[in-house]
């Protein structure tokens, strides 16, 4: 099953709430809620009282992609608001900190994931001893919605796929949409961010359900 992960900071940041209920109620299969630090990426969006807000009102996976230049001082907080799946770069941790946030994350009966800057080769990864739910090849630079989708990076979809067993969600993040979301399923992503392609579009809610559609069969 392929699931779509609308990114929430693509919506309108003054109604967090109203747009994580209308994803819900449009059948998004999770929320994915994007942090940056204006350090790690080239933008702030917001912290763990928006995603205490968000988890208030929908019950669907929150993916919390933490694009931090150092996730482990927040990480707790992101935890106990509620975050669902906890994402850090690997570009942002050594192992021994990522071994820390692992249990950190099991502790609060969360799952870990690790991303990756289109630049950052999947064999960098040192996780072997980890419990790696999701991993998130980006498919642009960290910072914005709405940038171009990076085709050199299509590879890395396929390569993840053989690399994690079936147990692992492999994300796509990063101008997905529906030229390129079937495509990507069946080079094994298990999981599309759509930003831009569900927000940025003239009706969000027909463009979330003919996402679902493209990919429903895969
Ligand atoms: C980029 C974020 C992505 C992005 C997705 O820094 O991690 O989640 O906002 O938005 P689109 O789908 O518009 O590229
Ligand atoms: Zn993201």
């Amino acid at each position: 099953m392929v699931r779509i992960a609308p990114s929430i900071a693509a919506g309108d940041n003054g109604n967090l709430s109203r747009e994580a209920l209308r994803l819900q109620e449009w059948g998004a299969d999770w929320i994915h809620v994007d942090i940056m630090d204006g350090s790690f990426a080239p933008n702030l969006t917001f912290g763990p009282a928006a995603v205490k807000a968000i988890r208030k009102v929908v019950k669907i996976p929150l993916d919390c992609h933490l694009m931090l230049s150092d996730p482990e001082i927040l990480s707790e907080k992101f935890l106990q608001a509620g975050g669902d799946f906890l994402t850090v770069h690997a570009e942002a941790v050594d192992h021994e900190k990522l071994v820390r946030l692992g249990k950190q994350t099991k502790q609060y009966g969360a799952k870990l994931g690790i991303a990756i800057k289109p630049a950052t080769k999947l064999e960098s990864l040192d996780v072997d001893d980890l419990d790696v739910s999701l991993v998130t090849v980006m498919t642009v630079n960290p910072g914005f919605s709405g940038q171009k989708f990076m085709p050199e990076v299509i590879p890395k979809v396929a390569k993840a796929r053989e690399m994690f067993g079936t147990q692992t969600e492999i994300e796509v993040d990063g101008g997905v949409d529906k030229s390129n979301a079937r495509m990507l399923s069946e080079k094994g992503a298990t999981v599309l961010v759509a930003g831009n392609s569900v927000f940025g579009q003239a009706d969000p809610e027909s463009a979330l359900k003919e996402l679902k559609t493209l990919v429903g069969d895969v």
